[in-house]
């Protein structure tokens, strides 16, 4: 149990997931009506790349660094926009996003992500259930009415805050992925959730390291039977390597309209920075299509 998510901030992972929670919350902000968040596992909420356990892995180099580095299409780069200003915004101003890399110093997490895409109206609830990374949690949260930090676990509070009575919005599962049964765990927290809410947004992240695993989670989901559920699998690379993650996953269901032309614009695009073998793939698919 000692999964530390600030060896991993802002590598190539991160920025998936990043690029999609943004998508979700940028398109829910288009209507004035309030949303809510929850973020079943929150994180400390900002981390410090120059930081001991950042600069052990580098992880970050080829995801944020790699990206802030790259150069994009206008139409990509309007995409990645509302993520990309949330990084700005926790580092030094720099002259533009090359010198922001050479200097880059922190990396927001989900909350401070959906914190800085969300409006006065919207309301927040982070769940973190390690001590030492709430309080920093707190901490980057800072003075907000709008957000809840919570001790609860993420996989109760699943239960206990759906549906949230402002009847939109998003629930972000993220777990760390370091105990036997996590893939079972989250199709399983899923199917609750979705009883009890079936209009929400849901976004769960999953590596692809052990693809077994990977597959039986799909097969889980597909027969769970909660229709518009879509696939993203983001391949760093087409060889596995055992017990390395060579790639990650989100499965989205009632994913915004918008969203498929969006994320293989801007996945797409990242997919062809980030995974520099040449051999990184992008694929979108349909688990359960709309009834
Ligand atoms: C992958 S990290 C979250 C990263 C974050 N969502 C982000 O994108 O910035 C998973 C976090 O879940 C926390 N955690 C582990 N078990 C939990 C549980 N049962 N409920 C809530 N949080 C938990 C870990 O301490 C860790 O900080």
């Amino acid at each position: 149990m000692n999964y530390r998510h600030a060896f991993h901030a802002g590598n190539f992972a991160d920025v998936v997931k990043h690029v999609v929670l943004a998508r979700i919350l940028a398109y829910l902000g288009r209507k004035e009506a309030p949303f809510r968040v929850l973020d079943t596992h929150a994180g400390a909420g900002l981390y410090d790349l120059q930081g001991e356990e950042a600069q052990r892995t580098g992880e970050w180099e080829g995801g944020i660094g790699s990206v802030l580095q790259a150069s994009f299409t206008p139409e990509v780069a309007a995409l990645l926009q509302p993520w990309l200003d949330v990084v700005r915004a926790v580092n030094v101003a720099a002259a533009d996003d090359a010198a922001l890399a050479g200097t880059l110093r922190r990396y927001p997490g989900s909350p401070l992500i959906a914190q800085a895409l969300s409006r006065p109206q919207d309301r927040l609830i982070f769940c973190e259930t390690v001590d030492g990374v709430r309080d920093a949690l707190v901490e980057s949260v800072g003075r907000d009415a709008r957000a809840k930090v919570l001790p609860t676990d993420g996989w109760q509070a699943l239960n206990a805050y759906l549906p949230p009575k402002e009847r939109r919005g998003l629930v972000l599962i993220d777990p760390p992925f370091e105990q036997p049964g996590e893939f079972h765990r989250m199709a399983e927290g899923l199917a609750d959730a979705y009883r009890r809410w079936s209009t929400g947004i849901y976004a769960l992240w999953y590596p692809i390291k052990d693809v077994r695993a990977v597959d039986a989670f799909r097969r889980e989901i597909e027969h769970a039977h909660i229709p518009k559920t879509l696939n993203i699998q983001f391949d760093l690379r087409a060889v596995r390597q055992m017990d390395t993650m060579t790639g990650c996953g989100l499965v989205i269901v009632n994913p915004p309209f918008t969203l498929v032309d969006e994320l293989r614009l801007a996945l797409g695009a990242l997919a062809r920075v980030l995974a520099t073998d040449g051999t990184g793939r992008l694929r979108i698919s349909w688990l359960t299509p709309e009834r």
